[in-house]
């Protein structure tokens, strides 16, 4: 394991005012995002799509990194570069989605376990090769009745740390994606408590397998009460509760957390940020972004309508906004801005 690199290369994707942006939904999850903003869905749509955002002007300085799909990896910038070469040109690391998605967990309905370590060996060896240096894989934790129960929880483990494991093997930093979802009625104090068994349990088999830590990023899911939970928390107990969480269950030597956005408003999602950088104490590790959603949401819809400088600006905007939260530097009437 080239330990140097993945130190390096981990430590400049959570570089100071900088994060990832999260452009890897898979065919599936693209395809119905085109279509929901009245666009027909097909390689070309979403490669072009894509490209737009990355040839928007100067978003290198906010974003470190952009997470891939296998097909848009392996799709062209108008001018004909491969994408990863794009990218990398602009000094942003290509990454890549490894995981082949949450499959329904054996004996235990509603719950789901995510595949794909069969063959990530060689597809993290093709990916290097391609000018990939970092990758992801996403779990997903619903909370519910019962749910979610010890098998969900180990074998997820596991899973994240089996992949974290080959990653690194091939020369890739694992971003460790353990996300529990903001669907349901449950409040705060819930998600932390789940929050913390799926980190407990995941760093505990991380440890087990070997990942080397100071080489591997964590994305988690912010602590938030359930979307359909009558009593919401602040954002400032948002912000002190998933603080409190990771300083529990994270290690001191992770270089860094770029947290998921998971269906919040972009606004909230900077908000919380931010106020989690603001705090007085410093951080054993970075904090900052991995974002799908809160960056790209509304540059969708602006593309949707064939305004692509209009969907780079609103891109561009929402990644600025982002760097600020790096720093504990964003307020609210910069939105207006
Ligand atoms: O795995 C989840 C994505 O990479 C992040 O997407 O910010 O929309 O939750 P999100």
């Amino acid at each position: 394991m080239d330990t140097q690199l993945l130190e390096k290369t981990a430590s400049e994707l959570v570089a100071a005012g900088k994060g990832i942006l999260a452009a890897d939904e898979s065919n599936g999850t693209m395809s119905n995002r085109l279509e929901a903003v009245g666009v027909s869905a097909s390689p070309e749509t979403r490669n072009a799509y894509r490209a737009n955002l990355f040839s928007a002007n100067g978003y290198e300085k906010f974003i470190s990194g952009v997470i891939l799909f296998d097909e848009t990896i392996r799709q062209k910038m108008p001018d004909g570069r491969p994408i990863p070469d794009a990218l990398t040109s602009l000094g942003v690391y290509p990454g890549i989605k490894v995981d082949i998605g949450a499959k329904n967990l054996a004996n235990h309905e509603g719950e789901k376990i995510t595949e794909g370590l069969d063959g990530l060996r060689e597809r993290c060896e093709e990916y290097f090769s391609m000018g990939a240096r970092f990758a992801k894989w996403r779990a997903v934790i619903e909370i519910g009745d019962e749910k979610p129960s010890d098998a969900c929880i180990s074998t997820n483990a596991h899973a994240l740390a089996r992949y974290a494991s080959i990653c690194q093997e091939q020369g890739l930093v694992p971003i460790i994606e353990p996300e529990v979802l903001m669907a349901g009625i449950h409040d705060a104090e819930t998600c932390y408590e789940v929050t913390s068994s799926i980190l407990q349990a995941t760093f505990e088999q991380c440890q087990i397998q070997g990942v080397h830590i100071p080489g591997a990023l964590l994305k988690p899911n912010m602590i938030i009460a359930g979307n359909s939970c009558p009593e919401q928390i602040s954002r400032e107990k948002v912000a002190q509760m998933t603080v409190d969480c990771l300083t529990e269950h994270v290690p001191n030597d992770l270089p860094g957390i770029v947290f998921l956005s998971g269906g919040q408003s972009d606004e909230d999602a900077t908000a919380h940020l931010n106020l989690m950088n603001s705090m007085t104490i410093n951080h054993p590790w970075q904090l900052s972004y991995s974002f799908g959603r809160a960056l790209l949401a509304n540059a969708l819809k602006t593309w949707a309508t064939g305004d692509n400088e209009g969907s780079q600006s609103v891109f561009l905007h929402r990644s600025k906004m982002n760097s600020l939260a790096r720093t504990g530097d964003w307020n609210s009437e910069l939105e207006n801005k």
